[in-house]
């Protein structure tokens, strides 16, 4: 595949898709379009509504040579994430027969004002469409063989500049979507805590950043006692990941630590989940995820900022030296965890993992995320995620990351008074009140008591928007969620610091 950018339509390139909003000055576009074609531009309008994902193809000729135009609505004011999706299941749905040489066209009034959020989408969609999940197949599907196409991207000259590197940055971003996808996607067999260290490893060397892994008999010695205890029933040693990305020279704009959950399958342990669902428990690790590809991202795009990712990872298994519900562990905080529920694993290794992170990095902002309840999915669905904070200036930065972004987030509370669900008869706190009522919030509670008082922390609850339905497979796989919005809050970050 081979992308280019240019400020005219060339001649090989067979067909242009044309993005359009629903609210755009369609009269205008319609007009040139029918220029093109030779259609009337009625015609046009009658069988294309710019609704999200609608595609209308057109047809016409030049030097000879018959040509396709593909209008490709986006539904009204769309956003960035819109853009992306449109392009994604537009290329997923045709690729068989896409030509090779395609263009995407803003040359019809049809992008805003500045277009570099609709290159930037546009690009990452259009690779991400060609994503197969079927990496264990042992027979590819021969209309893979079809899209090696080379895309250009017509755009007006003034905007050359902005268009360049709105498309590197897309196609940055789709090949880390890719890498993640497969990591969330993938078995618990194929990925065990070793597996996801590797990975790390991997993409600290390639894009430069550091990784240090630390291995089960060095996490007995540091005393992270929650990991440890969650780790009791598996057969595969856990692993406690610490990433850290630097910029390789100027000023840094602030330090961020993020933690993941990496849960790599969550049986539940002897609190068992029933099987139904228990399948989906191997992306367990999506918070995990979002870390791997904030840091691979913010290494490609180099950040001006200095960045912390902490991934505590291990399996919650069933077996005879599991915990058992009722123990008494400890954490690397020092307090003692009253373990009612085995299930509620993700909050006992995102205890460890926080109060690490803070004790050894003192970063200015603090920010978890993980898949840690169904009780946040029964509250958002797959809308947005769940988010907590205490501190308001955070979450409104976060918020904005996440509009524009497309990657929502809805604040919950954090009062005091859930506070009193965890208290326990016998040890510090217990990771379970028992009383399944506001689930989200009280997991929140229990993580807030290993954040050594940080000012600055936000919880992520990505349950439901880890792993969606999409058109990749017949089960939910993954979104990738939290990437996208992480780079765009320290980007604004980076912004305000040099206004
Ligand atoms: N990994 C689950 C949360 C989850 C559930 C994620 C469904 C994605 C889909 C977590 O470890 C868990 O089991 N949470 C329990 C906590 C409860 C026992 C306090 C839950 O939410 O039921
Ligand atoms: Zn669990
Ligand atoms: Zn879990």
């Amino acid at each position: 595949m081979q992308i280019t950018i240019s400020h005219g339509e060339t001649s090989k390139t067979e067909a242009f898709i044309v993005p359009i909003a629903q609210n755009s000055n369609l009269d205008t576009i319609f007009s040139l379009l029918a220029e093109k074609t030779n259609l009337p531009a009625e015609l046009i309008w009658n069988d294309f509504k710019a609704t999200s994902r609608e595609v209308q193809t057109l047809y016409f000729t030049e030097n000879n040579q018959s040509k396709r135009i593909y209008l490709l609505g986006l539904g009204e004011s769309p956003r960035s994430i819109d853009v992306l999706n449109a392009f994604r299941s537009f290329v997923f749905k045709r690729k068989a027969n896409l030509p090779v040489n395609l263009g995407v066209s803003f040359l019809y009034k049809n992008a805003p004002e500045n277009p570099a959020t609709w290159v930037e989408a546009s690009v990452n969609g259009l690779l991400l469409g060609r994503y197969d999940i079927g990496l264990y197949k042992t027979v590819k599907k021969t209309e893979d063989d079809a899209l090696d196409f080379n895309i250009e991207i017509n755009i007006a000259e003034e905007h050359f500049v902005t268009a360049s590197n709105a498309f590197k940055k897309g196609e940055a971003f789709a090949a880390t979507h890719a890498e993640i996808f497969n990591l969330v996607n993938a078995p618990a067999n194929k990925k065990t805590p070793q597996i996801l260290a590797d990975w790390a490893v991997k993409s600290g060397a390639k894009h430069g950043y550091n990784v240090k892994v630390f291995d089960e008999k060095q996490i007995h010695e540091m005393g992270l006692h929650a990991l440890i205890s969650v780790n009791r029933g598996s057969e595969n040693p856990p692993a406690f990941i610490v990433m850290e990305y630097l910029p390789s020279s100027g000023k840094v704009h602030g330090k961020i630590g993020l933690v993941g959950k990496g849960v790599t399958f969550d049986t539940g342990g002897l609190s068992i989940k029933p099987s139904t669902n228990m399948h989906y428990m191997k992306s367990d690790m999506g918070g995990a995820a979002a870390v791997f590809g904030t840091l691979e991202m913010a290494a490609k795009l180099q950040l001006p900022m200095h960045i912390i990712g902490v991934v505590p990872t291990t399996e919650n298994s069933v077996d005879a030296f599991s915990t058992k519900p009722g123990d008494v562990i400890g954490s690397y905080q020092g307090k003692t965890i009253e373990v009612i529920d085995t299930d509620a694993e993700g909050r006992l290794i995102l205890a460890d993992g926080l109060t690490y992170t803070v004790r050894h990095y003192n970063p200015d902002v603090l920010i978890d995320l993980a898949t840690l309840t169904g009780s946040c999915i029964r509250t958002l669905g797959t809308y947005a995620g769940g988010l907590f904070s205490n501190n308001d200036e955070l979450v409104d930065k976060l918020n904005l990351a996440g509009e524009r972004t497309g990657e929502r987030l809805w604040r919950l509370p954090l009062w005091d008074d859930y506070r009193k669900e965890l208290k326990s008869d016998v040890a510090d706190i217990k990771n379970f009140s028992g009383n399944p009522a506001a689930g989200a919030i009280t997991a929140a509670k229990f993580l807030e008591d290993f954040i050594e008082k940080h000012p600055a922390w936000a919880h992520m609850d990505i349950a439901g928007v880890a792993v969606m339905d999409s058109e990749f497979s017949s089960q939910k796989s993954a979104t990738g969620f939290g990437i996208r919005m992480l780079i765009d809050y320290m980007e604004g970050l980076i912004d305000a610091a040099k206004a």
